[in-house]
């Protein structure tokens, strides 16, 4: 059965903060059914997960694109591949049949052709859960928090644990594994409805908006006036170079993202590193993808309290592929609350 495929490319490199007009949606004439003798299958994307990473990719040059195997370049006019949820709907592969549900990279359209089951591709058993929640809490945004919080920071109840973009899908987990844990968290956002719900929702001890402070080495000293031991970064820049200066002997930082560094290549932070040598300080980066060792045992820390609601889930779900390319925009201007999901389809 031939069906029509829609989806989205870049015109050109991206090297700046992005825009909708940097995008195109195209169309295809696409085939349901799979070659014979080739291992490959046809996937229906249903949900698709918006990632800050995305835009390493679209640069003319990156050291991103040269590091990991799923962050290679994306070209010009070609499709974009992305990590998402969908149904197997046609398999030359004899592991993966018909009408499973599968998780990994797909790509930002309405099929996937997958011709190699590279090791972020699995088969997904729902548990009962919303579909959606495997593109976001059960899949690699969960893992990430997860894994950056207990295997990078190795966190000890009643430290003390700043998180920034604390209100977006790895900072909203990060807290309230932190929170769940014992520790005292506080998180910075971009907007008051943002640190509202960070207090009111999902039990942040305390929250401050950044865009409203002028000297942030100040302003964590007042949040904590004895010091951080655990900063989990999402945004480099500024705020990574205040959390160092307040951090507490022995302090541990987890380099989970630099997102207010992808939009300004010549933006850095500049770290005062007498504090990191003088007080001992361990600033280490990480990859989700190589976590999938713990993703066992954050199936098992994560599937408890998601049950029984002590687990909060921020989800902010756009709907149709025409949608992607604002959707992706809205990441690097603080639009999302939570994870950005577009629903590409009905299941
Ligand atoms: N190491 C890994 O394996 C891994 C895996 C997943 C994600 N990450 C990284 O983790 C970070 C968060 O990713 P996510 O998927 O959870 O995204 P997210 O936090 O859900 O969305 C991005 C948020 O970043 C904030 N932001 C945007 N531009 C900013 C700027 N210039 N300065 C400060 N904050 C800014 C915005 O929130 P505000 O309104 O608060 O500004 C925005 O909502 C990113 O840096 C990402 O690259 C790393």
């Amino acid at each position: 059965m031939e069906v029509t495929n829609k989806y989205i490319v870049i015109k050109h490199h991206i090297d700046g903060a992005p825009q909708e007009s940097d995008f195109e949606l195209k169309t295809e004439a696409f085939s349901l059914s799979t070659k014979p003798g080739k291992n490959e299958f046809i996937v229906k994307n249903l949900y698709l997960s918006i990632d800050p990473y995305q835009l390493n990719r679209m640069k003319n040059q990156s050291p991103a694109q040269r590091a990991l195997d799923y962050v290679d370049a994306i070209i010009p006019g070609k499709p974009i591949t992305a990590l998402g949820v969908g149904r197997v709907v046609a398999s030359g592969n004899s592991e993966f049949n018909k009408d499973e549900l599968v998780c990994g990279l797909l790509s930002w359209g309405e099929y996937s052709v997958i011709k190699e089951v590279g090791g972020l591709l699995r088969k997904v058993d729902a548990m009962g859960f919303p579909i959606s929640y495997h593109a976001g809490v059960l899949g690699f945004g969960g893992l990430t928090a997860y894994a950056g919080f207990f295997e990078v920071c190795k966190p000890k109840k009643g430290e003390k644990v700043f998180v920034s973009a604390a209100a977006g899908s790895v900072g909203s987990l990060v807290g309230q594994y932190a929170k769940l844990f014992g520790c005292y968290v506080v998180g910075c956002a971009g907007s008051s409805k943002k640190v509202d719900l960070l207090k009111q929702n999902l039990g942040f001890d305390e929250a401050f908006n950044y865009k409203e402070e002028t000297d942030l080495k100040a302003t964590l000293k007042r949040y904590f006036p004895d010091g951080i031991d655990i900063y989990f970064d999402n945004v480099g820049a500024e705020m990574l170079e205040a959390a160092i200066e307040n951090m507490k002997p022995f302090g541990r930082v987890a380099a989970c993202g630099v997102i207010a560094e992808y939009t300004d290549k010549g933006r850095r932070a500049s770290l005062d590193m007498v504090h990191v040598v003088y007080k001992s300080i361990t600033i280490q980066g990480f990859s989700v993808s190589d976590q999938m060792n713990v993703y066992t045992n954050f199936l098992s820390a994560t599937i408890e309290p998601l049950r029984t609601g002590k687990l909060h889930v921020l989800e902010d779900i756009s709907r149709g592929v025409e949608s992607i390319p604002s959707a992706f925009v809205g990441l690097f201007r603080g639009d999302n609350v939570g994870k950005k999901l577009v629903q590409v389809a009905e299941d």
